[in-house]
């Protein structure tokens, strides 16, 4: 394993502990008013998004020591070693090629003398054939009514993104045809999405890498109990599939491997929108639409493997994030897509980055010696404007902003859309340049208000506009966030690919559950045994 650089003991580092003293003794409005081209040069466009860099709390000092920070700890090597197949999830022992999802029909990747574009290829297409079956008509129930409500059963990566997609291509989904999604194992939720369908036309994906996640193994046993019970045993051959790495557990559950799409151990959950995951994607937008999907990804795998690093976008965005907690002492990144299509962008973006990047030790075991990612929050403007935006103009916390929008309407309504873009606009024209005092006062506010109504500014947003929200744009979208997750866990010498923090919490809970149905065992807390015994004693109410 190679072994991490501390990005701290850099000379590049301490040149950015000298940049940062610089940059807050300044302010936008400086900078801007220094440079009249500033605007122009940090705006990259890459794969039909155009991302305005020029409003975040940098100069060109700033970039150029983050540059060499990325140069310093190696961030090329190891994009290069993820492409090529290297075992980069070292605690996993694991390779990590969701990069391998998109390559275009024909094109290969060998890794140890085998093509594993070829194994993609051929999931794909019987994803391809399965889809068109069903949305032929072809495959239908087992009454020989149409499948049109798609329920996909899974929890996480297994989700987030097939939930994030299903909105965001709404669109470019079939008419007709509905996907909705069961991921807690909160029985409420299971009640919530079966409620007024039908089963004879639903038809359920059961996604689970693992296939032992208990959510979605409880939720999967409660879905074919409600097809079962309508429409007998037999509804389970056509009305489930699988998707997951594990054919053992999947067929032992009872659904037949012809109905079962694999993927790989190479693929992190959250890296799998992408894979079979995806089969709910496909099926709502069509084979053709996934594999827009997947050559919207390959656009930015390619710019971020071949750009250079002062161009190369995920990377720059990747170090702003390093900046900011690493330096100017910004605690989260709040995400704001000013569309409702995008309305689970922030979601998706949570275990992407948190369970990527909230890792306190290095890929070799070394305590961290900075922050490590950044605590992702958000919600679709314009809502939050009228909510959380006060403390974002005139709080006392730094908070980097994504404001996302996309230019081609999502609606007829292309009134609503000129306001929403406005609102957009004129937010991040807000954040960074704020209303001083005189100006306030200048405006006649009566001098007693004008502490009060001040905007001091300063405050850091990038600009990421699509042309149009279409499964290009999307997965181009998602892959820069892969590859701006990757510049940073890079950096900080840490395994972006496991999530070794989920694991405590699981294996405390199937102790806990054994308790609350039998007998009390411990040794707890006397806090935690509290919540046991109220809990059974609640429980022997109604059980
Ligand atoms: O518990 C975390 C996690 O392992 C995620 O990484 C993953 O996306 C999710 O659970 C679901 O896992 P699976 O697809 O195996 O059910």
């Amino acid at each position: 394993m190679d072994p991490a650089v501390d990005p701290t003991t850099t000379s590049a580092w301490a040149a950015l502990g000298a940049d940062a003293e610089r940059i807050r003794a300044t302010t936008l409005r400086a900078l801007f008013a220094n440079d009249p081209g500033r605007a122009e040069a940090m705006t990259y466009e890459v794969a039909g998004i155009c991302a305005d860099l020029s409003k975040n709390l940098v100069d060109d000092g700033v970039i150029e020591h983050l540059l060499d920070l990325a140069r310093a700890t190696g961030v090329e090597a190891r994009r290069d070693a993820m492409f090529r197949g290297d075992r980069i999830n070292t605690s996993e022992d694991r390779r990590v090629l969701h990069i391998a999802l998109r390559i275009p029909p024909g094109g290969s990747l060998v890794v140890d003398g085998h093509d594993v574009a070829a194994d993609v290829a051929a999931v794909l297409e019987s994803m391809g054939d399965f889809t068109d079956a069903v949305r032929s008509g072809a495959w239908r129930g087992v009454t020989g009514e149409r499948l049109t409500t798609i329920v996909n059963i899974g929890i996480g990566g297994s989700f987030l993104g097939p939930k994030m997609a299903a909105e965001a291509l709404r669109r470019s989904t079939a008419a007709g045809l509905s996907a909705r999604f069961i991921a807690n194992v909160d029985g409420a939720d299971a009640e919530r999405a079966l409620s007024g369908l039908d089963p004879a036309t639903t038809l359920v994906v059961v996604s689970s890498k693992t296939f032992t996640t208990l959510e979605t193994m409880a939720n999967a046993h409660v879905v074919r109990d409600w097809l079962t019970d309508a429409l007998g045993e037999g509804a389970v051959a056509r009305h489930m599939v699988a998707v997951s790495t594990n054919a053992e557990a999947v067929a032992a559950f009872g659904i037949d491997a012809g109905s079962m799409f694999g993927f790989w151990d190479f693929v992190g959950g959250r890296y799998s929108m992408d894979s079979a995951i995806g089969l709910s994607t496909m099926l709502l937008i069509g084979r053709e639409g996934f594999a827009d999907m997947l050559a919207g990804f390959h656009a930015m795998d390619r710019h971020f493997a071949t750009a250079p690093l002062e161009e190369n976008l995920p990377i720059l965005l990747g170090l702003l994030r390093i900046w900011y907690s690493g330096f100017l002492g910004a605690q989260s990144l709040g995400v704001m897509p000013y569309s409702s299509d995008l309305g689970e962008l922030p979601a998706y973006l949570q275990q992407l980055e948190m369970e990527s990047n909230g890792k306190g030790v290095t890929r070799d075991g070394r305590p961290v010696s900075a922050d490590t990612g950044p605590i992702v929050w958000g919600e679709p403007g314009t809502d939050g404007q009228h909510s959380f935006y006060q403390l974002l103009h005139q709080g006392t916390r730094l908070v980097p902003l994504d404001l996302i929008g996309v230019l081609a309407p999502l609606s007829e309504h292309h009134a609503s859309h000129d306001q929403l873009m406005a609102n957009l606009i004129a937010q991040a024209e807000a954040l960074a340049f704020g209303r001083s005092a005189e100006e306030v006062a200048a405006a006649g506010v009566p001098s007693h208000q004008v502490a009060f109504r001040t905007f001091p500014g300063n405050r850091p947003s990038t600009l990421l506009l699509l042309d149009e929200l279409t499964p290009f744009s999307l997965g181009a979208l998602v892959a820069l966030y892969e590859h701006e997750v990757f510049t940073q866990g890079a950096v900080w010498g840490i395994d972006s690919f496991d999530q070794w923090g989920v694991e405590l919490g699981k294996a405390l809970a199937t102790a806990v559950a054994d308790e609350l149905v039998g007998g009390p065992r411990g040794p707890h807390d006397a806090s935690t045994a509290a919540a046991i015994a109220r809990y059974r004693a609640a429980r022997a109410r109604w059980a």
